[in-house]
């Protein structure tokens, strides 16, 4: 068996997760959490919302937005026009199937992405592939929608999504955000919460899910203030950049976080300073620097609002480099998509310390190309548009061909640009935005890959103390001579200090040990005979497997030092080293 399987089949028998709807033969791509699994996960958020909120407090807050979101926000986002996979059906079975998926895995081509369903088709055709499951000959390639639509209320034209990011909600409020905290940049707003996505064929168990749990950050700034001031550039990335990637160079090389700035490879500080913590989370669930690194996303291959995409994967035995966050470098793109399609002006203001003439280009829309092209919206895009940052609107339009507004696209025939020079006391600007988002159930199965160690044929769960779901067990030696109501006094002290404990006193001593190290409890304390004497119990480690005695005065704060901090107080201290 292979250690995914085992680990899966731990997963399954210790109660951390399963196939959901099992009763009725499971569901791909959904998960249910029992109760070890449940509080691994809880764990694995918080630590996110330590490193990511908490550290970042003087910039960073948490909110919470809906999961069923009204169609007009997908629509403006751009994710009803370009929030798609291709799809390809057996025309004999009718099973669906994704294409580039199926392509890769039948005929081993990869570097699918930015092929159209036409070129795919052809590619099916001409190597002769067929239907996985029965050989059955395949249809054409068409572009399938992973959003999940449903209705709100008993409205059938009131069309809403089940959100794919949570990102919208931070985009849709950030005027509302940014006023509550006193209208200063940069701000970020960070949400933790449910999103799905309506994969066309997820067989990768927990890796590829339809539901799942986002933890995601966007950090708004000025483009013309993009430092991060808490950014330490002699951080070191292990890093595959755009250039490597297009040459499939796929080994990473590492780079201080100045040299990747200096050299383009990386393009906001602020996406820097997130891939330096996001390094240092995922080290902290255990995974070490040596199984991740940062993978570009080729502009092809990258979402449909990012100039510049990082996936950070961590290598796993059976599915090799996994993606367990992407940092999207999304400039103003969302914010201005919400711009146009609600009419509203997100821009924020800045005084300036005295006057200044600045120079810029004036968007001026032409309005009757816009009434040939957008009808009755043409008031709303004019509307947009002379908002919109000019020398901006200029860039695109010469780089791309066209300045992208969410759902509108705007040509060069729809404006006209005008150099203008005036005096200005202040700035109206559309911040910028960095992005890291991660995804929390990857994260649970990848943090117990990594942990799942074998010693002397028995199975380890060696998860960093402060994420293991149970943090100490107790167990009476025998279950006789007053030694179950001594433990069970210590189990009630650990558990009063709000330790999460739990307490065994079937099989052999031996057994429990075994039972415990698992589910990666990190430390069990045995009440023994000595214990009446002496008020002292023995704590042994589940890595080490060695022991050492501890007074029952002293056993709170030593175990609450190693299991919610990792720090080993004496008498610990010698038992760990
Ligand atoms: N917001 C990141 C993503 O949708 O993957």
């Amino acid at each position: 068996m292979s250690v995914a399987d085992r680990v899966m089949e731990l997963a399954r028998r210790r109660g951390f997760f399963w196939i959901s709807a099992e009763l009725y033969g499971g569901v791909s791509g959904f998960l249910d959490f029992g109760p070890l699994g449940k509080l691994l996960k809880r764990k694995i958020e918080e630590k996110w919302r330590q490193w990511f909120i908490v550290k970042n407090q003087e910039f960073v807050v948490e909110i919470e937005t809906p999961v069923i979101t009204p169609y007009k926000v997908f629509e403006a986002s751009g994710h009803v026009a370009h929030f798609t996979d291709y799809m390809v059906e057996c025309l004999k079975c009718g099973r669906k199937f994704r294409a580039d998926h199926l392509i890769e895995e039948q005929a081993g081509l990869t570097g699918l992405e930015g092929l159209s369903e036409a070129e795919l088709s052809s590619i099916i055709r001409e190597r002769g592939l067929k239907c996985p499951e029965c050989a059955g000959p395949l249809g054409e390639v068409k572009r399938f929608n992973l959003l999940f639509q449903t209705t709100i209320g008993p409205y059938s034209e009131s069309i809403g999504f089940a959100r794919p990011e949570a990102a919208q909600g931070m985009f849709t409020t950030f005027s509302r955000v940014y006023n509550a905290m006193r209208n200063r940049l940069p701000l970020g707003i960070a949400q933790i919460g449910k999103v799905m996505r309506n994969e066309i064929s997820p067989r990768q168990g927990p890796i590829r899910l339809r539901e799942f749990t986002i933890m995601e950050l966007e950090l708004f700034y000025d483009p013309k203030d993009p430092k991060c001031p808490v950014l330490d550039r002699s951080e070191v990335l292990r890093i595959v950049p755009e250039d490597r990637v297009s040459k499939k160079l796929m080994e990473p090389i590492e780079v201080t976080v100045e040299e990747a700035l200096k050299t383009g490879v990386v393009l906001s500080e602020w996406t820097a300073y997130f891939m330096v913590l996001a390094q240092k989370f995922i080290q902290d669930l255990g995974i070490p620097f040596e199984k991740q690194m940062f993978i570009a996303k080729l502009p092809q291959e990258r979402a449909h609002y990012a100039s510049q995409v990082y996936d950070q994967v961590v290598e796993l035995e059976k599915w090799g480099w996994v993606e367990v966050s992407g940092h999207a470098f999304r400039t103003d793109y969302d914010l201005r998509g919400h711009m146009a399609s609600s009419g509203e002006d997100l821009r924020v203001y800045k005084q300036l310390s005295s006057e200044v003439e600045v120079e810029d280009y004036e968007v001026r829309p032409v309005l009757e190309a816009l009434k040939e092209d957008f009808g009755g919206e043409a008031g709303l895009v004019a509307n947009a548009l002379k908002m919109m940052p000019g020398a901006r609107v200029l860039e695109e339009l010469e780089s791309k061909g066209f300045f992208e507004m969410g759902k509108f696209r705007v040509y060069r025939r729809h404006v006209e640009l005008v150099k203008v020079k005036r005096k200005v006391k202040g700035r109206r600007f559309i911040p910028f935005v960095a992005e890291p988002s991660f995804g929390a159930e990857r994260l649970v199965y990848a943090a117990m890959e990594h942990a799942f160690k074998e010693k002397e044929g028995r199975v380890i769960l060696s998860l960093p103390p402060d994420i293991a779901p149970i943090e100490v067990a107790v167990f009476p030696l025998v279950n006789r001579n007053g030694l179950p109501e001594k433990a069970r006094e210590v189990y009630k002290a650990l558990k009063d200090r709000g330790l999460l404990v739990e307490y065994d006193d079937s099989g052999s001593i031996g057994r429990r040990y075994a039972r415990a190290d698992e589910v990666g409890v990190p430390l069990a304390v045995t009440v023994d005979h000595q214990t009446l004497e002496d008020d002292t119990v023995t704590i042994r480690s589940r890595d080490t497997w060695r022991q050492v005695r501890c007074s029952i005065q002293q056993l709170p704060d030593v175990i609450e030092a190693y299991v919610r901090r990792k720090v080993a107080i004496a008498p610990l201290k010698e038992l760990i080293e």
